[in-house]
């Protein structure tokens, strides 16, 4: 696991988005798994640069999302669907029907996710996947505890996760407890993986991860001390808090 410490949110989410674009530039129809949260947001904005300047293109690109919320109204600006039409998707060439989400509106989710995991399994694994770290550890809705085996399966959001993303929220009440979250093993099969970490609130689970020496599943973000070609960028806020 590599660490490249950038000045600001900006400068990482740029890096991402170049590499992003390498891989695309590199092999058009690559598979891509896609995070959601504030943390890629400079990611996006960087990336739709790069493609209104004609510098990238997601025209064969297939994507993948980490995860979506289970019981969330269709139209809520946090249902991850929404959040990457308004973000990304709508601002790009992409063909929506290489769109890859999990579906909010299904009402087997058990299904639905193995669905996702097959349809995943198909492209023969990701080329390049970009996450964001929960401070707790988690990666996509993976909390703590989570198997490193897991694949696609329906999960309850751990009570500190649901408190962070209350932000996105009228109030805590209003927080789906479930979603559905590609697994562990379902991220480490991508070629490549970038994990995003920026800002203050970030700094004391980078600062144990970085310490971590072997993965543990009561941290999952060490899954990716199990990979050979994983990268954390993170800001300068996240390594002095
Ligand atoms: C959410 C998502 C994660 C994301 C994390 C961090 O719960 N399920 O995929 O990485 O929280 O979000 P943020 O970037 O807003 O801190």
């Amino acid at each position: 696991m590599r660490l490249k410490i950038c000045d600001n949110p900006q400068q990482v989410g740029y890096l991402a988005a170049a590499d992003i674009a390498l891989q695309l530039n590199t092999k058009k129809n690559s598979t891509l798994i896609l995070p959601t949260g504030s943390t890629p947001l400079p990611v996006y904005e960087s990336i739709i640069k790069m493609y209104k300047n004609g510098d990238v293109s997601f025209g064969d690109a297939v994507t993948f999302n980490l995860d979506e919320y289970i019981g969330i109204a269709e139209d809520h600006a946090e249902r991850y669907y929404n959040f990457m039409m308004r973000n990304l998707f709508s601002k790009v060439d992409i063909k929506p029907e290489n769109i890859n989400i999990p579906d909010s509106r299904t009402d087997d989710p058990d299904g639905e996710c193995k669905r996702y995991e097959e349809k995943y399994r198909k492209t023969g694994g990701a080329d390049l996947a970009v996450l964001g770290i929960g401070q707790n550890g988690h990666i996509g809705f993976n909390e703590p505890g989570t198997p490193f085996s897991s694949v696609t399966h329906v999960t309850s959001i751990a009570e500190s996760t649901v408190k962070a993303n209350s932000r996105f929220f009228d109030n805590e009440a209003q927080v789906p407890k479930k979603a559905m979250t590609m697994g562990i093993s379902t991220i480490l099969s991508a070629k490549k993986i970038i994990l995003l970490a920026t800002g203050k609130s970030k700094h004391d689970i980078l600062i144990k991860l970085l310490q971590q020496t072997s993965a543990n599943e009561s941290i999952p973000a060490t899954a990716l001390l199990l990979h050979d070609d994983a990268v954390i960028y993170a800001d300068r806020e996240a390594i002095t808090g």
